[in-house]
This record gives structure tokens, C-alpha cells and sequence, in this order.
């Protein structure tokens, strides 16, 4: 049994911080920014009362509103997050506990940029058993919470935001979910990290002092890797189902460089006309990225019945994968 895409949501929270309001704040520029990245803006949730769970849960109401379906029909809630609320409980328990899903169990799947990716397959495998019969997966990312503003090679990057779907049984097996492939490097644990607030290094005055509650990269390094890798793991899909690029609709890769997003629709021979992009609206918003994509693509009436879609993603662990799926 296929998964199917049956509902579509996101979550970008109002208040915008251009690449001119970083110019008072840092030395960068706006030319910088958007010529080595292709960000010219990016949501933050600024209300310190609100976190992950809160747009996730936004996106939860809107998936089962939209669906026409109440949170007790809900099988099972899995949020793909890199700041969750807390370390524990899960920011999936907490949407549970917000939108009133009663009947659901919930987890947090943690894999950094490929979250959603790695959370789709995961959901998709539940449907497929037949044991799941409708599935939320969202990805959502305060990113703003581990961004160091002093930093202007990281807070550039990235933005806040949250967007997910409602997976379901399809009715025949041409349509849904169709391939995976997923890979982890955990040699590339160095180069993308947290370092602080977890096991190795617990929370004191020391870490924060050196900044370790931050997220630190290197960012040429995860450049290198994250081009050849996501470019490749594109290849890879199309060749398993023989696909070439005028069969694919839609490119949908995560949100991180323009330049990484441009280079993998030029190995797949993909017109940029084929491609999700809104990095200039949102940055990188980290397993967020794909499903906002997804979520903007659906609300233009760009998805139509049978319509294919790459999605492809790289983050930090190295994780990284690709997904191809039709439209239902
Ligand atoms: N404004 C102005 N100058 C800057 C800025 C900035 N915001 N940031 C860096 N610079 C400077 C650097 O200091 C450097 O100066 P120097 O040559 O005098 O030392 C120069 O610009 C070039 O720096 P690079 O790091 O070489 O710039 P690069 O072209 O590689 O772009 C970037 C940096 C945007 C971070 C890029 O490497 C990148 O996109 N990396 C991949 C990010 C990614 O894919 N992450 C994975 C997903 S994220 C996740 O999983 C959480």
C-alpha cells in the first residue's frame, strides 16, 4: 500500500528580518547574502513564548481542517526538528497535547536538515504496513533559538518556520510514495553541530560562555559535500525509475544555497522552471524547507493528479536522501 499526500499546511511566523535589517547588526551586506546564498529575507517566531511546538501545532490544526477529518482520527504525529522545545519531551507530544490528538502516539525524529525526508519514509513505512492509517508529518525549526547573531557566517542562513503533511492508504499503487533513498555519514558530525545542552557537553556557565548552545558549521565543507551528495542521490532516484528530466514536475530540494539548488537541477538536466525555490523568502528553515515548498506548490494549484516530484535533501549528521512521489 502507497502513501499518499492527502493534506498540505505551513507556518511562517509574520515578523520578516531583511538582509538590509542584518546590515545594522553585523558586517554583511544584502549583495553578499544574496549573491553567495540567494536569502533576501527570513521569518522569525519573536514572541519568546512560543516555540517549535506552536507552529507545529498551527500546521497540525490546518492539515486536519483541511482534510475535513478531527485530531482523534489521527494515528500517529512525527515532527522532524532540530530545536525542539526541550530536549525532552518530544515537541511531538506537545503538539499532540495542543491540537487534542487522543488516539495518536508522537516522536521526534531527529535529522537535521533531511528531517522531513527521513520523517516521510518513516511515515510512509507505517501506511505501507497497513498498521497507520493516517499519519501527520511536519517539519518545524526555531531556528532563531540556536543562531548566534554575532556569528555572520551562520545567522544569515537561517529562518524560522514549520510545514507538514497528512499521509494516507493510497488506492493503487501507480500513485503516493513511490522510492526512497536515505543515507547517513557520520563522519561529517564535526562540520554541522550543537555542540551544547546535550550529554557531552551538559548546559553550564562555561558552555555558554563558549557559545556551544549555538549551532556551528563550517560551511565551505558542508558546501562541498551537500552539492555532490544531494546532486547525486537525485541521479540515483531517476536512474531506479527510469526517469528523465521531462518526466519530473516538480525538483523540490531543501532550501539551503541557491547555488547548491541551482547545481543539482543542472546534473539533473531540470529547468529551473521545474524547481521549488523560496529561499529568497525564507532562508533556510532547515527540515521545514521541503513540506513549505510542498505546501506552496499545492496552494498554487500546481499539483495536479500524477504529477512527479524529487525531493532531495543534505543536513547535518551528514544526513541526506531523495524521495520521489506522485501526486494523488
Ligand atoms: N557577510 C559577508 N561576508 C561573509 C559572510 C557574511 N554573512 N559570511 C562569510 N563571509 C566572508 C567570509 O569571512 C570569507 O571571508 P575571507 O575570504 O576574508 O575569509 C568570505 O566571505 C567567503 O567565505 P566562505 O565561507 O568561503 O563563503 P562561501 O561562498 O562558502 O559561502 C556559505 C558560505 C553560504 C555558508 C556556504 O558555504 C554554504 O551555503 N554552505 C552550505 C550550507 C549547507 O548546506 N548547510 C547544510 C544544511 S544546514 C543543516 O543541516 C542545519
Amino acid at each position: 500500500m502507497k502513501a499518499v499526500i492527502t493534506s498540505t499546511a505551513k507556518y511562517l511566523p509574520d515578523s520578516v528580518l531583511n538582509n538590509h535589517d542584518l546590515e545594522q547588526i553585523l558586517d554583511t551586506n544584502d549583495e553578499w547574502i544574496r549573491t553567495r546564498t540567494g536569502i533576501r529575507e527570513r521569518r522569525i517566531l519573536k514572541d519568546p513564548e512560543k516555540a517549535t511546538s506552536f507552529m507545529c501545532s498551527e500546521v497540525a490544526r490546518k492539515l486536519i481542517e483541511k482534510r475535513g477529518i478531527t485530531a482523534d482520527d489521527i494515528d500517529l504525529i512525527i515532527v522532524a526538528t532540530m530545536s525542539p522545545d526541550m530536549i525532552f519531551p518530544s515537541t511531538a507530544c506537545l503538539v499532540q497535547k495542543n491540537i487534542s490528538a487522543s488516539n495518536a502516539w508522537a516522536f521526534d525524529l531527529s535529522g537535521a536538515c533531511s528531517g522531513f525526508i527521513y520523517a516521510l519514509h518513516t511515515g510512509a513505512q507505517f501506511i505501507a504496513a497497513g498498521t497507520h492509517k493516517k499519519v501527520l508529518v511536519i517539519g518545524g525549526e526555531k531556528m532563531s533559538a540556536v543562531m548566534d547573531y554575532t556569528d555572520r557566517t551562520t545567522c544569515v542562513l537561517f529562518g524560522d518556520g514549520a510545514a507538514g503533511v497528512l499521509i494516507e492508504p493510497g488506492t493503487d499503487e501507480e500513485h503516493g510514495v513511490l522510492d526512497a533513498r536515505l543515507y547517513s555519514d557520520g563522519k561529517g558530525c564535526d562540520n554541522l553541530c550543537m555542540p551544547g545542552g546535550g550529554s557531552l557537553h551538559p548546559t553550564s556557565h562555561e558552555t555558554v560562555d563558549q557559545k556551544l548552545h549555538y549551532l556551528q558549521q563550517d560551511g565551505r565543507q558542508v558546501f562541498k559535500s551537500a552539492v555532490v551528495a544531494m546532486a547525486d542521490v537525485a541521479l540515483e532516484i531517476m536512474t531506479r525509475n527510469n526517469l528523465s528530466a521531462k518526466d519530473i514536475d516538480f525538483l523540490i530540494p531543501h532550501q539551503a544555497n541557491h547555488r547548491i539548488i541551482q547545481a543539482t537541477a543542472e546534473r539533473m538536466g531540470i529547468g529551473l522552471e521545474h524547481v521549488a525555490v523560496n529561499i529568497d523568502r525564507y532562508g533556510n528553515t532547515s527540515a521545514a524547507t521541503i513540506p513549505i515548498c510542498i505546501a506552496e506548490l499545492d496552494e498554487a494549484g500546481k499539483l495536479h493528479r500524477g504529477s512527479s516530484l524529487i525531493l532531495v535533501s543534505f543536513g547535518a549528521g551528514y544526513t541526506w536522501g531523495g524521495i520521489y512521489l506522485t501526486w494523488v
